[in-house]
């Protein structure tokens, strides 16, 4: 089922990376899930999900994206303006939400460029503090300007027990972490940034975004012993694939 959302708010980060607030009604939903939006071409629906930012209780739909060069749908939202209509799916779906996970000691958020939208919903809901003492965010980007949110993420390590870490790649004279997030947890220096340790019995991973650093970061979190999480055999990694 598809809604006529309304184009009510638009951030213009880079030329390649954007916000849009869409005034939708949608049915409700969890802090992780994601919404489809769409655009017809002739007799063709092109339908992309997009992961919201904004808390279920906020009425204005929130959502980062990347502007893929070429992309179908992607460049048809980078066009977009205030005032602007755009079909938007009534029902939000996905299964990294909090009900899903187990309890631990410490939450880790990972995701690259776009893929940290969910975590932002989670922290702006609230409820991850009732089930997690700590939050870690790792946020993987190319360029600093990719960062989008982070004055809002220093605003949550100044009142939480939040720490978040940029791992810069395309930036060699960049002030911190320049690997890639596989590589810098292999060498030991995301770890040692943040003055935490991933262990199984304590922590919780999250992994969203390029489905080729999921697959990475997966790898070396199991050499850690921990085991992707799943309804019938609890683990400690969730994953969401953006392509
Ligand atoms: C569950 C889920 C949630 C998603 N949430 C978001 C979101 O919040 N923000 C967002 O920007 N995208 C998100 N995506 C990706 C989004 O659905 C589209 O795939 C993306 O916008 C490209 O669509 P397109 O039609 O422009 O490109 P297409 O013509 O379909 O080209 C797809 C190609 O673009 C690249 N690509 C796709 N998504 C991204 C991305 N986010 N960053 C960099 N490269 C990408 C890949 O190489 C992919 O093969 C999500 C995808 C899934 C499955
Ligand atoms: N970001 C920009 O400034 C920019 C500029 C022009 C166009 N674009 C558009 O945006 C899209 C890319 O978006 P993006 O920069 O958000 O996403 P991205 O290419 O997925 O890069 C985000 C981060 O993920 C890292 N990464 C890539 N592959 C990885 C892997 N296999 N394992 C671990 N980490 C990996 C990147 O490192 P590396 O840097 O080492 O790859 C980077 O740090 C392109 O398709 C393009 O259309 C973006």
């Amino acid at each position: 089922m598809w809604c006529q959302g309304e184009v009510i708010g638009r951030i213009h980060w880079h030329d390649h990376l954007f916000s849009l607030k869409i005034k939708a009604d949608i049915a409700p939903f969890q802090a992780g899930q994601f919404v489809k939006l769409a655009h017809v071409v002739g007799e063709k629906r092109i339908a992309r999900a997009y992961s919201m930012i904004n808390a279920p209780d906020d009425p204005e739909l929130e959502l980062l994206i990347t502007h893929v060069q070429g992309g179908q749908l992607s460049s048809h939202l980078a066009r977009l303006q205030l005032g602007d209509k755009i079909a938007v799916s009534t029902r939000a779906t996905g299964f990294m939400v909090l009900s899903e996970l187990p309890k631990a000691r410490d939450l880790w958020m990972m995701a690259t460029g776009s893929g940290v939208s969910p975590y932002l919903s989670m922290l702006r809901q609230g409820d991850l503090w009732q089930q997690f003492e700590r939050v870690y965010f790792v946020y993987g980007v190319r360029h600093t300007q990719d960062l989008a949110y982070a004055d809002e993420l220093e605003r949550w390590q100044q009142t939480h027990p939040f720490h978040w870490l940029p791992c810069v790649t395309r930036e060699p004279d960049f002030n911190g972490i320049t690997q890639r997030i596989p590589e810098a947890l292999l060498s030991g220096s995301l770890e040692e940034s943040l003055g935490a340790v991933i262990a199984a019995p304590t922590s919780h991973v999250l992994l969203c975004g390029n489905p080729d650093f999921i697959k990475a970061t997966t790898v070396i979190l199991k050499e850690k012993q921990l085991t992707k999480h799943l309804r019938r055999a609890p683990g400690q990694i969730s994953v969401e694939k953006y392509w």
